[in-house]
């Protein structure tokens, strides 16, 4: 197959969305690689180490073109619809439930589309989300413990306290794969860690692999107030799957807490589990309300490119293979979690929630792609 990949466009987006090890193992499986020139500048990867792996360099209009499937971090912006055809494969984060025109110009483009966050695997996992999920959690830990500091407008504690002087506390709410990767950072900083957590089975498989190395509690609205009461950090990891983030914090539970403490926002994605949260930047990633510094990044993961790129790609690749290898119709009948994944294919709307999001008609995927193959 022919494969290309194109750069990104969208602003603050240094991510691309094959590696050049990647491209290696594509072009050993016999497939022809391009590579829009510079993709890969933004995570250290400069055009010659994929040269070297195998993979042409091609213009702009090369890669979009004679691509049989190009694959992509982010959905493509405006500028890109023109580029969207039948013929082609998008492989890609397309998050289209929430971008009603982007959905429309994949549908009138004929373009096949497969989105990363929908492939699933066993039992509901989604497993080209869950990397930028740990990285997320990661950096909320680290994000939280650096704007503590005083001159940054925190409360000026150290997390991991010193021999003699104790740890700060955070408090992580939801302990899915952002707050289970928080609390493994927090604790390694020498904090004292928290979870709420709704559900009681994901608590049992915590307390296995964490077993009194931190508190876990049943997460209710008294006891999200009580805790946050004495925090230093609190971290927001909610996710309820398909909708927006509950509003867990108040404003009135916010001046009940120390003045100065940080309050990161993983889930401000989906609307943020904090009632005074809205959407931050790299460049400007904190205000304050209350007295309370809030950090509320909608893209961390980007802030770190080169973890990012090489986590992505780890999860996407074998995807990217059995595609490649098989074409989309016999990769996605031998695996019905990338079957998942295909959200727009012969002009028609292959997933559910997408369809009934824009009121469109909804085609079983194998229809459309039994169409598409006609
Ligand atoms: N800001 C970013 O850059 C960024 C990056 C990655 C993920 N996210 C977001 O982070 C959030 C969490 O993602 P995840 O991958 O950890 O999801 P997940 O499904 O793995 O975990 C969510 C957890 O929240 C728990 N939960 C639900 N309601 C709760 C409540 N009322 N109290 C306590 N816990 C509750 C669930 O039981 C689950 O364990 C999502 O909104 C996701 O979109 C944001």
């Amino acid at each position: 197959m022919r494969i290309a990949v194109a750069k990104e466009i969208k602003p603050d987006e240094y991510r691309v969305a094959l590696t050049p090890a990647g491209a290696r193992e594509l072009v050993q499986q016999g497939h022809e690689v391009l590579v829009e020139t510079t993709a890969g500048e933004g995570s250290s990867f400069a055009d010659a180490a994929y040269e070297a792996a195998g993979a042409a360099i091609v213009g702009v209009d090369e890669a979009w073109e004679s691509a049989e499937m190009l694959l992509k971090v982010k959905e493509p912006i405006e500028p890109e619809y023109g580029r969207l055809r039948s013929g082609l494969i998008l492989f890609t984060y397309l998050h289209i439930a929430a971008d009603e025109p982007l959905t429309r110009a994949l549908v009138e483009s004929g373009v096949t589309a497969v989105a990363y966050e929908t492939v699933e695997a066993g039992r509901g996992a989604l497993p080209l989300l869950a990397p930028m999920s740990e990285i997320a959690g990661r950096l909320a830990a680290q994000a939280g413990a650096y704007f503590l500091e005083k001159p940054l407008g925190g409360r000026g504690l150290l997390l991991g306290g010193v021999p003699g002087v104790a740890p700060g506390r955070v408090v992580v709410i939801g302990g899915g794969m952002v707050g289970y990767n928080a609390a493994v950072i927090a604790l390694g900083l020498g904090a004292e860690v928290t979870i709420l957590e709704r559900s009681i089975d994901r608590m049992r498989h915590l307390e296995e692999i964490l077993s009194g190395r931190l508190t876990l509690l049943m997460s209710s609205s008294l006891q999200v107030e009580e805790s946050i009461a004495t925090a230093d950090v609190v971290i927001g990891a909610v996710l309820i799957p398909g909708a927006r983030a509950p509003k867990l914090v108040t404003r009135a539970m916010l001046r009940e807490m120390k003045q100065g403490a940080v309050i990161v926002d993983v889930a401000i994605d989906q609307g943020g589990c904090f009632e005074t949260s809205h959407p931050t930047t790299h460049s400007d990633p904190v205000y304050e309300v209350e007295g309370i510094t809030h950090y509320c990044v909608a893209n961390m993961p980007g802030g770190v490119p080169i973890t990012s790129t090489y986590a992505l790609t780890n999860a996407t690749l074998p995807y990217v293979e059995a595609i490649a290898a098989r074409g989309l119709a016999d990769a996605v009948a031998r695996d019905p979690g990338l079957a998942r994944g295909v959200n727009v294919a012969a002009g028609q709307v292959t997933y559910e929630a997408v369809a009934e999001a824009h009121a469109l008609p909804y085609t079983p995927v194998e229809d459309a792609l039994r169409a598409l193959a006609a």
